[in-house]
């Protein structure tokens, strides 16, 4: 197995920048497409309590553990606070359930999924007042309590998900404390480059979600005619250049920016690919037809947790 690309956080500390994606893979096919990733040299792997499939990844981490295929600390394993446990007194029962749930005494990475909150008993809210607002329990509340999960070694670092440069500054003003991680959508299309360059200022790490376009979506998550970078013609020649796939190509423009990258895939064929993505190396004139393609277009657009009557807008500060 060839060593991968790894990226430090600001202590030093080593992540591997290509983790396996896990949100909407489905509970019975995640235990055998862990097994397999894990087999194929992937060792690190992107999970949340709200994909509902932490049990799936525990029950295999436990047995490839078990049966002396890999150690626990060869891994990295990163998770995500669901936006109703956003209250202090929630966060330690949250990250214990995710532990249970991954059958893990620590994870790597735990992440405040979003910078939205909803009230306790509420998964997903169909009304304004199942949400709490930022007033009610501000972002730095939460990440306070974040804070305290590390300092109680229950994961060895801590970050963000889907905040932007004024939410990361408002919880760093609050507390004095960095994230170590901001996870969120990132691909040629929405190149975020204020943000990897805020981020880069503080040494918070970016991870990039959807990078290939999330296109397994449920059907009420997609725009009418949304773009498909898989078929980008850009993309496409860029592939045929480097006798690669478009997804390797979308994959490796990552890791050319220092990024961590997060493709979700539970074929074991498509597994490889994405890992192989490493080998290649882009030309300057192929970062510069890269760069051309942005449009600021998001695939996860937040939207649905704007609802009439409750206090979120404009979730991304654009
Ligand atoms: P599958 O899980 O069947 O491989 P994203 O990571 O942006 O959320 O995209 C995930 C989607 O992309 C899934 O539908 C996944 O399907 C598919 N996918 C993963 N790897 C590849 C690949 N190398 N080529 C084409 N599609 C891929």
């Amino acid at each position: 197995m060839k060593p991968q690309k790894t990226i430090a956080l600001y202590n030093g500390d080593l992540i591997p920048a290509i983790g396996l994606g896990t949100w909407k893979s489905k509970p019975e096919e995640l235990y055998q497409a862990i097994i397999n990733a894990v087999q194929l040299g992937y060792r690190h792997i992107d999970c949340a309590a709200i994909y509902a499939n932490e049990t799936s990844i525990g029950k295999a981490l436990k047995d490839l553990i078990t049966a002396g295929e890999i150690k626990r600390e060869s891994l990295w394993i990163t998770s995500k606070l669901w936006n109703n446990a956003h209250r202090k007194k929630d966060v330690a029962p949250a990250l214990e359930q995710t532990l249970k749930d991954l059958k893990l005494d620590y994870l790597d990475l735990y992440l405040m999924h979003w910078p939205v909150a909803f009230k306790p008993e509420v998964r997903y809210p169909q009304t304004a007042d199942e949400y709490l607002s930022l007033d009610e329990v501000p972002l730095a509340e939460t990440w306070e309590a974040l804070l305290q999960q590390k300092e109680a070694q229950k994961t060895r670092h801590v970050g963000v998900s889907n905040f932007s440069v004024k939410k990361l500054q408002s919880i760093i003003d609050a507390t004095g404390e960095i994230p170590a991680m901001n996870q969120v959508e990132l691909h040629p299309y929405l190149k975020q480059d204020a943000l990897l360059a805020f981020c880069k200022s503080k040494r918070i790490l970016l991870t990039a979600y959807s990078p290939l376009g999330s296109r397994d979506r449920i059907p009420e998550m997609k725009a009418e005619n949304e773009p498909n970078l898989l078929q980008d013609q850009t993309i496409l020649e860029l592939a045929e250049i480097h006798q690669a796939s478009p997804a390797q190509v979308l994959i490796a423009w990552h890791l050319h920016r220092n990024c961590c990258v997060i493709p979700k895939s539970v074929n074991k064929q498509r597994q490889l690919e994405n890992l192989e993505s490493e080998r290649i190396k882009f030309s300057e004139e192929d970062l510069n037809n890269l760069k051309k393609l942005d449009k600021n277009f998001r695939f996860v657009n937040g939207k649905f947790f704007e609802i009439p009557g409750n206090s979120y807008v404009n979730i991304y500060d654009e």
